[in-house]
Order: C-alpha cells, then structure tokens, then sequence
C-alpha cells in the first residue's frame, strides 16, 4: 500500500464532518445576516414610504410620550429618555436604549422591529400603530443624540 491510498483511507471518514462543519459555518453565518438585516434608516424608509409621507420627529415624541386613553405611554417602558436604558412598567427589566444613537442593535432585526411595535401599541393604544405613526417614532428616535 502507498502512501497516498493510505492518506485517502484514513482521510475519507473525515469528509463528511468537514462537510458538517462547512455546513453549520454556513448556518450560523446566515442566522448572522438574519439577526441584523436593516437599519433604523431603512425602517424609516420603509414605514415613510408605506404612509406615503415622511416621518416627522416632532410628531414623534409626542406619540412615542403620550398616554393614548389607557394607562400607559411608550415612556412608560422606554422611558423619557430613549438615548439611556429603559425599564418594563410591570417586570421591572432593563430595556436597552431605543435611539439608535445610543444603541447599534436598535432597528437592526425586521422580525424583531415588527413583533415589538405590534405588542407594545396593542399594549398602549389597544390597536396597531399605524405606518405613519411608526414613520413618526423612527424619525424622532433617529433624532436622538447621546
Ligand atoms: C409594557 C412595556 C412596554 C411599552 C409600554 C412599550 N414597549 Fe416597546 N418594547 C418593550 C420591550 C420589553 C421591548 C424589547 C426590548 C429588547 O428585547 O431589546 C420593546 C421593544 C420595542 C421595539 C423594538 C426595537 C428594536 O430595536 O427592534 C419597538 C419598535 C418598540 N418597542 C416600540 C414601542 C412603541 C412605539 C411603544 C409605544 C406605543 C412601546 N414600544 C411601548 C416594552 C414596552
């Protein structure tokens, strides 16, 4: 036997693990690109483009401050301030910073941008914001300096 059959009998088993380790490489890369695939300017775009006006950060911050008839305002879990962290009005748990400015995660995950924005206006104001007030929201977040 030579060596090159023996390298070639030794290796073959080891073909297919090189292939599952190309393969979950390739899956954690594409989970990678799922969890950070737009940008707060993209959301902006997006729900600017959908109300078919742009979003106004005045507007915004009264949106995002006010009570809509019910008990609680964006504030309430964000806080005044969406450029420092927040805190849950009933668990008490932290919330990383809204403003974009402050946090490079915010906006960052559409799946994660839509889940939350339907929650919490069922939460505040018992009805989906509407693409304008989203537009709204963005725009003042964006706004924000540290
Ligand atoms: C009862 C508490 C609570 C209220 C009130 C609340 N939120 Fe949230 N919000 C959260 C929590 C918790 C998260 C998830 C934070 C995390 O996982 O990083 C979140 C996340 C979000 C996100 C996702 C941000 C991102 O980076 O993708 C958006 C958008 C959002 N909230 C919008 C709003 C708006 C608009 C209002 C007011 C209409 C509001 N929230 C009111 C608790 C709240």
């Amino acid at each position: 036997m030579n060596f090159t059959s023996l390298f070639a009998m030794r290796c073959r088993p080891l073909l297919p693990m090189a292939w599952i380790a190309a393969g979950a490489g390739l899956t954690l890369l594409s989970v990678a690109a799922q969890a950070a695939d737009t940008s707060a300017a993209q959301q902006l775009e997006r729900w600017s483009a959908q109300a078919g006006a742009a979003g106004r950060a005045d507007r915004g911050h009264v949106f995002f401050s006010g009570r809509h008839g019910g008990e609680w305002s964006c504030t309430s879990c964000h806080g005044n301030s969406p450029t420092t962290p927040g805190k849950h009005a009933s668990t008490g748990k932290a919330i990383d910073p809204m403003a974009p400015a402050a946090n490079p995660k915010a906006f960052t995950d559409t799946a994660k941008v839509d889940k939350w924005f339907r929650r919490n206006c069922n939460d505040v104001l018992k009805r989906e914001c509407s693409a304008g007030e989203k537009a709204d929201v963005l725009a003042y977040l964006i706004s924000l300096k540290p």
